[in-house]
Formats: structure tokens, C-alpha cells, sequence
């Protein structure tokens, strides 16, 4: 499966059907996310975990007993990296017919974080959960995707701008990047709410967070990983069109009407 055809199919999988993760679909994904690596060059310690092992839970999840979970030095873009580098991990599971879901909140953290061997200046944002997906989802998955509008996005033109923050981009305008930035629109966010914007200007594209309130707990923004998601999902996508980028943080300055420059790509 290619890249937009791999982001188009995957939506987060609650309900497993009760099969244990076999072995090489484990060793596939942990020796994936171990070599996958993300724009900043901060690396990210994986370890898949045995729920029973270690007395992990998640009261959204239900026919798993595996997870998978990141660790890191909580160091200046820690989030984006982690971000960028477990959605590459999501997309490739997604790939061998293997489901997940991003977990920032409903977990047993203690558990989760105790099983990591979370040492000083160690965070561990977010988990996910990893089987086969059921072929009917639990009723609570059903009203919480509903809950949440789980299968919305926002529309192209609230999200992409044309040269600056005054004009809605469209999908004739942005050419050969409309599938990329389509691609981007569909990224999973916290709660859905999809906090990236990006300009396009000349052969650059530059990625702002709108921010919500509430996301930032202090020790890390929940919204700054789905930035991460979202640059992920840019750079497979464009590079699957055979468009080379160079990753760049570096301002342009535009009036960003309260959002928050996070980083840019320029395209070749
Ligand atoms: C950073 C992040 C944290 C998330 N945390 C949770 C969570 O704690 N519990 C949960 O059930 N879903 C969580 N989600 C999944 C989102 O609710 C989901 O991605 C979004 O509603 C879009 O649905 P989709 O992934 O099926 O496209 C999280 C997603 C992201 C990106």
C-alpha cells in the first residue's frame, strides 16, 4: 500500500478482536521504530509491552494485550519529533493490517510510565495500543467517536492559506501539492481538533499551530505532537511524489493571526 492510500485507510482501532499481535508483525514494527527517525535528529527509545506483564490498561481499549510506548529526553521539540516519528510508527503498522490509536489521556499513565523505566527528564507523551482491529467496534468506541466527530476534518480552505493568513488556499492553486496537503488534512489529532495551519508561499510550505486551550499540561503540549503528526504526514506524502524537501525552522514572519510558527519545508 502506498502512502495516501495507507493515511486515507487508517482511523484509530479501539476495538481488537482478541488476537494475540503475532511475533513478526512485533519485530517488524519495534525494529521499524527504532530506525525511524524524525526531522530534529531527537531520538526516541520504543518498547513494546505486555499488558498483563505489567498491569497496563486503557478503558477505551478493549481486545489487546499489547502496546506500544515511546520514551525521550524532554529537550526543545520533543513533542513534534515525538509526533512525527510515532506517526510514521501508526502508518507502518497500518500498513501490515496492524491497528492502533494515539493515547495521550486515557491510560493508566502510572503503569504505562513505570513499564517504560521513565528516568529524570524523561517523558513518555503518548502510547498505543496494537492487534487486529474487530470487525464491529464496541459500542463505547462508536459514541465516542461520535462524541468527538471522529470522522470530520476541517475544510481545506480553513486549514491551508495562499500566501499568506488573508487567503484561503484551494486545491487548483496548490497544484501538485493539493494530494499533500489532503494528506495532511486527514492527519489524527488530540480530541480531533486539528491545531495546524500552513501557508504556502512560492516553493515553501509554513506549518503554524492554533492553538486550544487546555492542551498544554505543563510538562508537554498535546498540540505541539499533533504538529509532529501533521509535518509527518506532509513530508511521506510529498516525498512519495517524488517532490524532495528540505526541513527548515525558520520564520517568515507573516501575521499568523494568534497561531504559532512551528516549522517549514522547502520543496525542490
Ligand atoms: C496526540 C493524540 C492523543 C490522543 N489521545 C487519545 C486518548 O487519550 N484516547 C483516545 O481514545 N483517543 C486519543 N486520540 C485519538 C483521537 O481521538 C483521534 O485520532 C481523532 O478523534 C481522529 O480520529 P481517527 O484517528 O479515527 O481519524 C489521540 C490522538 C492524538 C493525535
Amino acid at each position: 500500500m502506498n502512502v495516501l492510500d495507507t493515511i486515507k485507510s487508517r482511523r484509530s482501532v479501539r476495538t481488537f478482536d482478541g488476537t494475540a499481535l503475532r511475533r513478526d508483525d512485533a519485530q517488524k514494527i519495534i525494529e521499524f521504530a527504532k530506525q525511524a527517525g524524525n526531522p530534529y535528529g531527537i531520538p526516541i527509545e520504543w518498547r513494546i509491552l505486555d499488558s498483563k506483564e505489567y498491569g497496563l490498561s486503557s478503558p477505551v481499549i478493549v481486545g489487546t494485550d499489547t502496546y506500544i510506548a515511546g520514551k525521550m529526553h524532554r529537550v526543545p521539540h520533543a513533542e513534534e519529533a515525538f509526533g512525527f516519528t510515532f506517526e510514521k510508527v501508526v502508518l507502518f503498522a497500518e500498513g501490515l493490517g496492524v491497528g492502533a490509536t494515539w493515547i495521550a489521556g486515557t491510560m493508566k499513565r502510572d503503569a504505562f510510565e513505570k513499564a517504560m523505566a521513565l528516568s529524570d527528564g524523561e517523558v513518555m507523551p503518548c502510547v498505543s495500543p496494537l492487534g487486529y482491529p474487530a470487525k464491529k467496534m464496541s459500542v463505547r468506541e462508536s459514541l465516542m467517536r461520535k462524541g468527538i466527530k471522529a470522522d470530520g476534518r476541517l475544510a481545506f480552505g480553513d486549514l491551508f492559506f495562499d500566501g499568506s493568513f488573508d487567503k484561503p488556499l484551494t486545491a487548483d492553486a496548490a497544484g501538485a501539492l493539493a494530494r499533500v496537503f489532503e494528506a495532511v488534512r486527514l492527519a489524527p489529532s488530540a480530541v480531533n481538533k486539528q491545531p495546524w495551519r500552513a501557508v504556502l508561499s512560492g516553493n515553501k510550505v509554513h506549518f503554524y499551530e492554533k492553538r486550544s486551550g487546555g492542551y498544554d499540561n505543563g510538562v508537554w503540549d498535546i498540540q505541539k505532537i499533533d504538529m509532529g503528526i501533521a509535518l509527518c504526514h506532509f513530508e511521506l506524502a510529498v516525498n512519495e511524489l517524488g517532490i524532495k524537501t528540505e526541513f527548515e525552522i525558520s520564520d517568515p514572519g507573516f501575521d499568523a493571526k494568534n497561531a504559532v510558527y512551528t516549522a517549514s519545508f522547502r520543496c525542490e
